[in-house]
């Protein structure tokens, strides 16, 4: 099949997400001017560049309770924001933190997760997270929308501190098979890495 994007696919539902998966999850946690915290997912996200590492996340739409998603705002904000990726015993936990909480309510409270300092950024991280990335803001750049609800925000930040758990660690290599990311599928699917494989480049 074939269908021009301005128009109807025809499927029972739009194939997009399900086309362009797996998607990592960018699990983000901000800290607003009165020092409220807030965490929630981003599986519009990747990381782009190696030096300096950079990473992207698209936050789209707005907050049902009027004006933008607080994520966009708390980094625009504050210029920081920290991704802490979501593993498979932490997935139930993820998705209670894409509750629409109102801005004086924090998702690590709602979800039974605890908040750690920083080494840089003023933004909390994760503890339950084996990884977190601290982030500067690069830039924040609004996209194209063609839906006049909808305001398309692409997040850009520069990794400046990276926090690893040893216990994903093994041989100097991050042992994918503890790790357990946990990546986003189409529709309500998820995945978890079983099986992988190697091999080589040609040159
Ligand atoms: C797995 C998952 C992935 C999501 N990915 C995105 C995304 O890429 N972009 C987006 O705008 N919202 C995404 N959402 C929805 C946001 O997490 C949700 O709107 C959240 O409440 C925003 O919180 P905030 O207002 O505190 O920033 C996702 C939700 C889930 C459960």
């Amino acid at each position: 099949m074939y269908y021009r994007a301005d128009e109807h696919h025809g499927l029972k539902h739009n194939p997009f997400k399900a086309l362009v998966a797996p998607r990592p999850i960018g699990w983000i946690s901000t800290r607003d001017a009165e020092g409220q915290v807030n965490l929630a997912p981003f599986s519009y996200f990747n990381a782009i560049t190696d030096f300096p590492p950079t990473v992207v996340f698209g936050c789209n739409g707005a907050h049902p309770q009027g004006g933008m998603k607080h994520t966009v705002d708390n980094v625009r904000e504050a210029g920081e924001f920290v991704v802490n990726m979501v593993t498979w015993d932490l997935k139930d936990h993820m998705n209670k933190t894409a509750a629409h909480l109102p801005r004086n309510e924090s998702e690590f409270k709602a979800a039974g997760l605890t908040p750690v300092d920083c080494e840089i950024v003023k933004a909390p991280r994760v503890k339950e997270s084996p990884v977190n990335l601290e982030c500067r803001l690069i830039q924040v750049i609004q996209l194209k929308s063609s839906n006049p609800k909808v305001i398309n925000n692409m997040v850009v930040g520069e990794v400046v501190g990276v926090h690893i758990d040893e216990r994903i660690i093994k041989d100097g290599m991050i042992d994918i098979a503890s790790y357990q990311p946990v990546a986003r599928l189409g529709y309500m699917d998820y995945a978890v890495i079983n099986e992988t494989f190697s091999m080589d480049r040609p040159d």
